[in-house]
C-alpha cells in the first residue's frame, strides 16, 4: 500500500528512523522486488516502541508475510514472553521462519501456517498485544475476533486503515477495490461508537489504529 502523507512529509520522516539491520534492509528490499506489501519502516519503529512500552506477554499478530513486523515486534519482547503470528501463504510462511532465524528471534515466535479466519476461532489463549495486517476487506470480520482474544487492557493495532487514503472519498477507487474501502470504512465507523474501545488512528504509512480495549 502507498503511504498516505506527502512524498515531502514521508521523506523526512522516514530520514529521522534509527539506522536499520542489514537484515531488515534485506527483508525491505526483497518485499519490494516481489511486490510484498509490508509494514513502512516507520511503522515497525512504532510496533517495536509500542511493545516496549506495554511489555506484552502474548503477542498475536495476524498476517505475518515474509516477517518484518514480526521481528519488529520479536525484537521488544521481554524474556519469555512469546508471539503467535498466522500467514496463510506457504511460500511466506516458510521464508518468515528462514527470517525468524536469522533475526535470531525464533524462540519466541510461534509460527502457523494456514487461514486465519479459522485459527483465530480455535485459539485458547488471550493475548495482551494484537497486530492485524491481513486481508483489508476482512478487517470487520477479524475485529470480531480478535477483540475475543483481547484481554481487557490490551492493544490491538491494525495497519492500512487509511487504504491509500481512498477511504476518505468513496467515489474514487476502481470498482473492485469498492467493497474494500467499504468494509473498511464500517471498520472504522464501528470503532468509533464501540463503548468497549478507546482509539486513535494515527496517520502514519498507510494509517495504524490503535485500539485499547477497555479495562
Ligand atoms: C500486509 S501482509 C502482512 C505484512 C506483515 N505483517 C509485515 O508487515 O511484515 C498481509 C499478509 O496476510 C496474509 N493473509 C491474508 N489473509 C489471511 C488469512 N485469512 N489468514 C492468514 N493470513 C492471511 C497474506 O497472505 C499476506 O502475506
Amino acid at each position: 500500500m502507498k503511504d498516505v502523507l506527502n512524498d515531502k512529509l514521508q521523506y523526512f520522516l522516514k530520514s529521522l528512523l534509527p539506522e536499520r539491520d542489514e537484515l531488515l534492509l534485506e527483508v525491505e528490499k526483497y518485499a519490494q522486488e516481489h511486490h510484498i506489501s509490508i509494514v513502512e519502516a516507520e511503522v515497525g519503529q512504532l510496533l517495536n516502541l509500542l511493545v516496549n512500552l506495554t511489555k506484552p506477554n502474548k503477542i498475536l499478530e495476524v498476517g505475518t508475510a515474509i516477517g518484518y513486523s514480526t521481528i519488529c515486534m520479536a525484537r521488544g519482547l521481554n524474556c519469555g514472553a512469546k508471539l503467535t503470528t498466522i500467514e496463510l501463504l506457504p511460500r511466506r510462511f516458510a521464508l518468515a521462519q528462514e527470517n525468524f532465524a536469522k533475526a535470531g528471534v525464533a524462540d519466541k515466535i510461534i509460527a502457523i501456517n494456514g487461514d486465519a479466519k479459522i485459527i483465530v476461532k480455535n485459539l485458547s489463549d488471550q493475548f495482551d498485544f494484537i497486530f492485524l495486517d491481513a486481508a483489508k476487506g476482512q478487517y470487520p470480520e477479524f475485529l470480531n475476533l480478535c477483540a475475543k482474544l483481547l484481554k481487557p487492557g490490551g492493544l490491538l493495532v491494525a495497519d492500512n486503515v487509511l487504504l491509500n487514503g481512498w477511504v476518505i472519498d468513496l467515489n474514487y477507487p476502481e470498482r473492485r477495490k469498492k467493497t474494500m474501502v467499504y468494509r473498511m470504512r464500517n471498520f472504522l465507523e464501528d470503532l468509533k461508537d464501540n463503548p468497549d474501545f478507546i482509539n486513535s488512528i494515527v496517520p502514519l504509512g498507510d494509517g495504524v489504529a490503535l485500539i485499547w480495549k477497555k479495562g
